[in-house]
């Protein structure tokens, strides 16, 4: 725990938390990272359990006090409300979607439900909470709902592709997106925003670059490159591979949202990004240098030999990368972990967890890697 937590631990109200899509990659760590630092705070995970959520990575949760697992979908209107009646919850931290480009590509209408009329009937139920707390609390209303948040978590891919001179995205980056994911994640920020606008709702939106870590699905590029070393599968490198992400360690994430939701200014925006620019093709060399050093029974090695340029996503956006100066400058948040250090942790991780990741390459899954590399 940080000085600032410790001091926050002390001096704060408990809150009452809905963490949705807590079942999935960054939503599992963000739940482990919250009950580990606020233990007193109650904490309810609103989670559908599609392809991409696992209730294994939160099985250790399972027996603690003030936690809670509800299985529904954030489309259905009256279980949010009922939710957040019964569970007098003041702080939302949404991170429910659909967050895979590729299946963006295949079939959007899942991201526009989910990212887009999923994130309204959230907002729109907080909205009413909100105002019923204030009727309720008559002339205590803005003390007592000055705690209300409703963290928006969203992605720098709203700003669509920078070119090698360009300056990173910062939070006044006009939005371009280019696929259907990020359109639909664009769609979202623009209600959070409008909320808060039009009713005063204490939103804020995070746009952050790509993470990496622990319980990431095995669709993503890190852990299907890892996956398929492990199993002396072709690793697909699309396009040139010569695309730029800015990565980010998962536990570096959380830090940032818990700092965000204590420090943060309603309405404002903040981008969170690793300050860790590397080319795909690189990337992908340090996994498997990684993978040649810690892995002792390779079915091929050098693990460089599996690389394989395949056919480019369509609409493939060349660079991200984020400049995280405002996060930094008044909220104090920088990152701890570099891309070596983390990838060395992740790589481990996948190492001593295969009983996670095995049963997550179902027919479902194979279907769908059938589909993305069919042509490559
Ligand atoms: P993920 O796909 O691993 O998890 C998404 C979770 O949401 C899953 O548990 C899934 O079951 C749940 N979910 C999906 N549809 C739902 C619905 N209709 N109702 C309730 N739950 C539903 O995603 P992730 O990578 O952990 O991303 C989490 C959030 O962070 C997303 O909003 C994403 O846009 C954003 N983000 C991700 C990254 C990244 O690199 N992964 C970077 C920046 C921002
Ligand atoms: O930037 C934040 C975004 O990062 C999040 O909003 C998304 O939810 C998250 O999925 C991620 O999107 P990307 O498309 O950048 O991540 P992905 O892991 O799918 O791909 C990373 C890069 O690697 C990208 O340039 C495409 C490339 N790639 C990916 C896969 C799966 C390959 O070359 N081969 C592959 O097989």
């Amino acid at each position: 725990m940080t000085f600032s937590q410790q001091e926050q631990q002390i001096s704060r109200e408990p809150r009452r938390l809905l963490i949705t899509g807590g079942a999935g990659f960054i939503g599992s760590n963000f739940v482990h990272h919250w009950c580990e630092n606020y233990p007193d705070d109650r904490v309810v995970v609103l989670d559908a359990l599609t392809y991409a959520g696992n209730r294994q990575n939160l099985a250790d949760l399972a027996e603690r006090e003030n936690f809670r697992f509800v299985q529904g979908d954030i489309c259905n209107r009256p279980l949010i409300d009922a939710l957040l009646r019964e569970e007098a919850i003041n702080t939302v931290a949404h991170f429910a979607a659909e967050s895979h480009v590729d299946r963006s590509i295949l079939g959007p209408d899942a991201f526009i439900s989910t990212n887009v009329v999923g994130t309204f009937t959230l907002l729109d139920s907080f909205r009413h909470h909100w105002e019923n707390q204030g009727q309720l609390d008559g002339d205590n209303s803005s003390e007592n709902r000055s705690n209300y948040r409703f963290l928006h978590v969203s992605t720098d891919e709203v700003y669509g592709s920078l070119s090698s001179l360009d300056h990173p995205f910062t939070e006044t980056t006009p939005y371009a997106p280019n696929s259907p994911y990020s359109a639909s994640k664009a769609g979202s920020d623009h209600l959070a925003r409008a909320y808060y606008h039009t009713y005063g709702l204490p939103t804020i939106i995070t746009n952050c670059s790509n993470n990496y870590g622990p319980y990431h699905f095995p669709e993503k590029l890190i852990p299907l490159m890892c996956i398929n070393i492990l199993l002396g599968k072709p690793l697909p490198v699309y396009g040139d591979g010569q695309n730029i992400r800015d990565w980010l360690y998962v536990g570096d994430h959380c830090h940032a949202l818990d700092v965000v939701i204590n420090k943060g200014q309603p309405g404002e925006t903040y981008n969170i990004g690793g300050n860790n620019e590397v080319k795909n093709i690189d990337l992908v060399h340090q996994i498997c240098e990684l993978m040649n050093e810690l892995a002792p029974d390779l079915p091929v090695r050098p693990a460089e030999e599996l690389i394989t340029f395949v056919k480019d996503r369509p609409g493939h956006d060349r660079r991200y990368a984020i400049d995280a100066t405002k996060i930094r400058t008044e909220l104090g948040w920088v990152p701890a972990e570099t891309v070596e250090g983390g990838l060395r942790r992740t790589i481990e991780w996948y190492l001593t967890h295969r009983d996670w990741w095995q049963p997550l390459l179902s027919d479902e899954y194979q279907a769908y890697y059938n589909k993305v590399y069919a042509n490559a």
